[in-house]
């Protein structure tokens, strides 16, 4: 088996090349991302591995398709980036649907004791010998409302998080599950109540724009906002609109809208072309990270470990790859793994 490994870094290398080496697999790792231009890259090989940002639209698939690729292996959970509807038939998807959790939640919990905290402040200001605390007055977080949208795993975890600090849990999601100190309610409920709201729900086209001028209008004045899941899911310009007119306190964002050519890039010594990033950035309430929620050593040899996994699995052929995806994923009346081991 040769795979292309797409948009490779290198704190991704390691774990892969070892795992790779053990179970005869030789992986070409590339620097490039997987789109329309370098598609032809994965010639030769049956399998391409990709992350986040990678674009496998339909005339991605149907070239690696042309090419003999069998298996797209995605290295993280969302598979927003990938057209899974006309893969199927064509080209095999597989993803980690976890591989740490706590990483990510843990995250949005750092970004958030940060950013009420003044830290990021407090930090820059110690480092030039000013110890003054003008400014950075913040307020606990026992007693506040959290609202989640999205109770699944990271989300049910960083709600036990924030029940360890003595918060109020609201939570929003189609399928409730029963969490001790959870009370799901309807998205407007979520926004007229919460002091903080977390996003932890998949990028789909129901959630994208979740976040936009009518549900920011409907929040509590001063709300701090956290998304930790992907850009898409907040309307970035009423963010910004949001945060110019005081309605929205502070933003803390692992993600960004337009992230796709720029995190995981170093544009230290060049201008971004990109103004609402740069307006971003340039507030003193908003965080930005750069995707990096899922960056734990833990996390990382865990992707590594299911993604080989999954890709031998589907060398196999015979077992059931339980992280195989396909459109008609989570409806089990189309279902045909059961009976095929593979969607199709
Ligand atoms: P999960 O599948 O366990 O949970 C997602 C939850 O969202 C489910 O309970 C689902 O029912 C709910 N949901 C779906 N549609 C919804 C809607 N319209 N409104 C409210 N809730 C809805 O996924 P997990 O592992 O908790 O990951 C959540 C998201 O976090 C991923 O989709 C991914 O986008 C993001 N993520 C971000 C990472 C980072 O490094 N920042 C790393 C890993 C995941």
């Amino acid at each position: 088996m040769q795979i292309a490994f797409f948009d490779a870094k290198p704190y991704d290398i390691p774990a892969f090349e070892k795992l790779g080496r053990e179970n005869g697999i030789s992986i070409t790792f590339l620097d490039t991302k997987l789109n329309r231009d370098s598609v032809a890259l994965a010639a030769d090989c049956q399998a391409v591995c990709v992350f986040v940002n990678d674009r496998v639209d339909a005339e991605v698939i149907d070239r690696l398709h042309e090419r003999g690729v069998a298996l797209i292996a995605l290295r993280c959970a969302g598979y927003n980036n990938v057209d899974i509807k006309h893969a199927f038939g064509k080209v095999h998807v597989v993803h980690v649907p976890a591989y740490s959790p706590h990483a990510v939640a843990e995250h949005a919990m750092a970004l958030l004791l940060t950013s009420v905290r003044r830290i990021h402040k407090a930090y820059n200001r110690t480092r030039e010998f000013n110890f003054s605390l003008t400014g950075l007055t913040g307020f606990d977080l026992h007693g506040k409302t959290v609202g989640i949208v999205g109770a699944g795993k990271i989300g049910c975890i960083f709600g036990e998080i924030c029940r360890g600090f003595g918060m109020k849990i609201l939570a929003n999601d189609p399928y409730p599950v029963d969490m001790p100190g959870f009370a799901f309610v309807g998205l407007d409920e979520l926004f007229e109540k919460s002091d903080i709201i977390s996003l932890h729900c998949p990028l789909t086209a129901e959630t994208e724009h979740l976040i936009h001028r009518e549900s920011i209008r409907k929040m509590k004045k001063g709300v701090v906002l956290l998304n930790t899941s992907r850009g898409k899911l907040i309307d970035t310009e009423a963010l910004i609109d949001g945060i110019k007119e005081r309605k929205i306190g502070a933003a803390c964002l692992d993600v960004y809208e337009e992230e796709g050519n720029i995190f995981y890039n170093d544009f230290s010594g060049h201008i971004v072309d990109d103004d609402l990033l740069a307006r971003l950035i340039s507030m003193p309430n908003v965080i930005v990270t750069s995707h990096q929620g899922f960056l734990t050593e833990e996390a990382l040899q865990n992707i590594a470990e299911t993604t080989i996994r999954n890709v031998m699995t589907f060398l196999q052929g015979d077992r059931l790859c339980e992280n195989e995806l396909c459109y008609h994923c989570g409806k089990i009346e189309h279902c045909i793994r059961e009976r095929m081991g593979k969607c199709f």
